[in-house]
């Protein structure tokens, strides 16, 4: 298992729990009419095809953020606000809430992200919650996955702080490394005339950092540097 999953993993204290979503995290996968479904290893999928962590080690980037996200909200409901809030279920549920993207991501002839026969016919929450329904999940756990989209891109609003917590916490780290990926690529095109794929979370953040600390000749010097790292590769 990836060491930064690992780490939130065992930060889970209910042990029949824990157990649960390490059988999940080792074997992601499902089956349907006979036929078993494995996607890409979680350590090299990405999280998204295009607007969010839609590189080589996006999933697990997006699953250690919103996780890390979650266990911050958490503090802040109870800290703050006085609230209660099962952090059990927080973990289990930020770490699982995308474990199928995976399964729906294939890499097309050309290189690119493409989606597989499956999840043309199935999204990921309704593959998610299918299979942790016949895994035996708790139903509080498969509320969190369910309703980790929203009332608004998804089938249900979160009713639990648990689920709203996961909720917030994947919309914000779409958000950040979504927004940062489409400003490098922006930039990227603005400052050389074509806009740069971006294969890494850190050569998106360094593209926007140059632009604020050294303006459009940063950018320049910055994108043709990573152009000719890959070249050099
Ligand atoms: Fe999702
Ligand atoms: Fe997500």
């Amino acid at each position: 298992m990836h060491p930064q999953l690992e780490k939130l993993v065992n930060k889970i204290e209910d042990e029949t729990l824990r157990e649960k979503v390490v059988q999940f995290l080792e074997n992601p996968t499902i089956e349907i009419d006979g036929k078993v479904y494995t996607g890409m290893p979680l350590d090299s999928s990405p999280a998204g095809l295009s607007r969010h962590h839609s590189y080589p080690g996006g999933f697990i980037e997006h699953v250690v953020a919103t996780t890390e996200i979650a266990l911050n909200l958490c503090n802040i409901v109870k800290r703050v606000y006085h609230g209660k809030v099962d952090e059990d279920l927080v973990i289990s549920g930020a770490i699982l809430h995308d474990i199928f993207k995976p399964l729906t991501y294939q890499v097309e002839e050309n290189g690119t992200y493409g989606a597989t026969p499956l999840a043309e016919r199935l999204d990921h929450l309704t593959l998610m919650v299918s299979e942790m329904v016949r895994r035996g999940f708790p139903l509080d756990l498969i509320h969190i996955v369910c309703a980790h989209h929203g009332g608004e891109a998804g089938p249900i609003w979160p009713r639990t702080i648990e689920a709203l917590v996961c909720h917030l916490a994947d919309i914000t780290d779409s958000r950040l490394n979504g927004e940062v990926l489409r400003a490098a690529r922006y930039l990227s095109k603005e400052a050389t005339g074509e806009e740069i794929e971006i294969v890494s979370s850190k050569e998106a953040f360094e593209i926007v950092h140059s632009k604020v600390v050294e303006g459009w000749d940063g950018v320049k010097k910055t994108v043709e540097k990573i152009r000719q790292i890959r070249l050099n590769i």
